[in-house]
Order: C-alpha cells, then structure tokens, then sequence
C-alpha cells in the first residue's frame, strides 16, 4: 500500500494491537505542524495559533462523527492514552455516590488495574465479570445499582467484541450506574460497535487507530457532575486567587478543558484528525481485502493441530501457542524473517494466565500495511517452523 511505502521490503509488521503503522498522510499532517504552524493552542493569537485551533476543533468534530454522537451532549477530550483516560475518570470520580466497582475477566491491564486502584482508594466493592466466548457479558448474572462499570468493547488478545454493549449500556444506566468504554482495540477497524452508544465515557488510543501517540475520551457532559476535580493546572480557569481559582470550563464551548491539564499534543492532535480523515475514505474492497488475509492467515494456522488459538474465530487480532515450542523463542525466530509478531501475556495476565492457564502466546495483530504477498510469507515461514 502507498500510504506505508516506508516499509522495507520484507519486513512484516504484525502488532497493530500495539501500535498501528502511520500512513504517510499523518506522518506528513505531523511535519506540517512543527515545520509550518508549530504553536500553542486555544491560548495564541498569531495565525500559527489560529491555524493550530481551526485543526484541533476539527479533530474533535471528527472523531464524535466517528463514534457517531453529538456535542450536545458529548465532550471530546485529549489525554495520552487509554491508560491515562480512564485512570484520570476513575481517580477523580466521587466514591460515596457508588456502590461498587466492575470489570470483566478479559480486560487489559489499563482498566483492571485502574479498577482495583478505585477500589482501594473508595473502599469500594471490586466485581471481575465473566465474559462469554462472544464477548458478551450476561447481563441478568449481575446487579448494577450505582455501579460504575469499566469494560473494553473489544478484546487486545482475540478482537472478541462485547457484542451486548447496548442493551449493557441500558441495564447500567437503569440501575443508576455509569459505564465507561475501553475502546482501545475497536477504533482501527471495528469501531461500529461503539457507533452511537451512549456511555458515560469512551476511552481509546489514537496510535491504534493510524494515528500518532495520544490517547481520546469522548465523553457524556453529566459525568462531570460525578467527579471531583482534583488534576488542574495550565488552560483550566478563568481567574486564580491566593487560594482559590474559578474553572474556565462551565460553559459548553471550553468543557474539554476538563481533562486537559496545560499544554496538550498539538501536533498529534492534528494528525489524529489526518489519521480519521483517511479511514473515512478507506475504500469497501481495502476492507475486503483485510478481512481475506486475516481469514487466510488464521484458517491456514488452524489447520495444524500443533497450533492452539485463544480466539474462537477470526479475527484481525489472534493469539495462539504451539505445542512443544517457547512463544517467545518463536517470536526471536520470526523476527530473523523480519517478522514483528508480540509475545507473552500482553497486558492481559489475569485472563490468559490465572484464568485460562495458557502458556505465553505469540500474537498476529494486522494493520491495513499487510499485503497478500505479505501474508503469503507468514505463512511460509510459519509452516517451515511448524
Ligand atoms: C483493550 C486495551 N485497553 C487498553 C489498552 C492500553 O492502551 P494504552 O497503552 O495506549 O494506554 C490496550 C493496549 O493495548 C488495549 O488493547
């Protein structure tokens, strides 16, 4: 693909999971900005300023269109990753308006960990949910009165999608819960599952989405009402006293400030809104063709009996061990065929290793970058070791 003509000849990237390659419109969106209007945003008055402003706006009026909801009633605000965007919610939220904390057994580390943290500073009850193999969780198993519930909407080990995320949604809002969304593995190629969900926060990282490194939190305008805002500085007031300071951000137009603690990643803010711009014109036969060589590469490795997959189906993200052979040492092998494949646990040790007893996995996560012929090398490789 031209938008990756960086890439050596070769050389397969296989951990988009991780960090998705940047086509070159976002690569050239970020060089725009340091070489032709490096500044300041929402703070200058020099047409730098001006222009950094006009792209930043923009990047958040593109990415509600992406999630497909309104700035009537909901806020984009920039972080720096998923991590960070649900740990900023999570340690600002007003405990005594709960009842208990929830997540599910398939969660990466970011939100496990970050619930076990709210946990322990509210003295809050900490439930772990059982995911279904498609990804659902049942929701008649639980009680949600005025839980707040942290789940991913897609798994980073088998793209296993939460696939009752509305009517979970409803159940904890009418149990007078909130419910924030880990989104981070939906965003690149599968982010119809959040399209118009009505959560209380949608969490998720840009450098999963082609974008450059900066995590987003779409979030709903009453969750606010629920926090105590206790991560200030720089961008936030109107006016700041011995000790007191006034928030700038009461009204609608400056409510991002929010989470937005001083200066913000200007340049890859803007390269977001390149990386969103991109994927909207993504052509229907690109998609196709994904899904062909993830199809491809999935039924080929289930067709040996020596290869054991977490996933129950394909998906571009599969995770799998083979008998009698060391994950990571595979991994050191297919790096000699300049193959970039992850290994371990991923960030989701309590799942593949405490729940499901697995040993260390090897992981295929593919990116628009892989071609046919690509795909057609893994598999050489793959049957040579094999
Ligand atoms: C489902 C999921 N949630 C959260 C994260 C954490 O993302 P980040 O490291 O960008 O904060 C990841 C990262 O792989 C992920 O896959």
């Amino acid at each position: 693909m031209k938008d990756f003509d960086y890439l050596k000849k070769g050389d397969v990237y296989l951990d988009a999971a991780c960090q998705s390659l940047r086509p070159r419109c976002v690569i050239d969106a970020l060089d725009k900005y340091y070489t032709e209007h490096n500044s300041c945003g929402e703070r200058v008055k020099y047409k730098w300023g001006v222009e950094t402003d006009e792209k930043v706006e923009e990047t958040r009026e593109l990415v509600l269109k992406y999630v497909g909801l309104k700035s009537k009633k909901y806020t984009v605000s920039f972080t720096l990753n998923t991590t960070y965007g649900i740990n900023l919610i999570l340690s600002q939220l007003k405990g005594d308006l709960f009842s208990k904390v929830m997540t599910s057994e398939i969660e990466h580390n970011s939100p496990f960990l970050a619930t076990i943290a709210f946990s322990k500073r509210t003295g809050l009850l900490r439930e772990v949910m059982k995911r279904e193999d498609d990804g659902s969780i049942n929701i008649s198993d639980y009680d949600f009165k005025n839980a707040v519930v942290v789940v991913n909407c897609a798994a980073n080990f088998d793209g296993r999608k939460l696939s009752n995320i509305k009517e979970l949604v409803k159940a904890v809002h009418k149990a007078g819960g909130i419910i924030i969304i880990d989104a981070a593995q939906a965003m690149a190629h599968s982010a119809d599952i959040v399209n118009g969900v009505e959560a209380d926060a949608i969490c998720f990282s840009a450098h999963k989405m082609y974008a450059p490194s900066l995590g987003v939190i779409v979030w709903q305008d009453s969750l606010m009402d629920k926090m105590e805002q206790g991560f200030l500085g720089g961008g936030m007031v109107d006016d700041v006293k011995l000790d007191s300071y006034l928030l700038s951000a009461e009204g609608k137009e400056h409510r991002y400030t929010r989470f937005e603690a001083g200066l913000q990643a200007w340049g890859e803010i803007v390269g977001l809104g390149a990386a969103i711009k991109w994927l909207n014109k993504m052509p229907k036969s690109t998609w196709k063709n994904f899904e062909s060589s993830y199809r491809e590469l999935y039924d080929y490795l289930s067709g040996s009996d020596k290869v054991h997959f977490v996933n129950k189906e394909a998906n571009p993200t599969m995770s799998f061990y083979i008998d009698g052979l060391d994950s990571h040492l595979l991994g050191a092998a297919l790096s000699r065929e300049n193959i970039m494949a992850r290994t371990g646990y991923f960030c989701a040790h309590y799942y593949l290793d405490h729940v499901l007893g697995l040993p260390p996995l090897v992981r295929f996560s593919l990116g628009l970058q892989n071609t046919p012929d690509q795909i057609a090398k893994v598999k050489k490789v793959m049957d040579n070791i094999l």
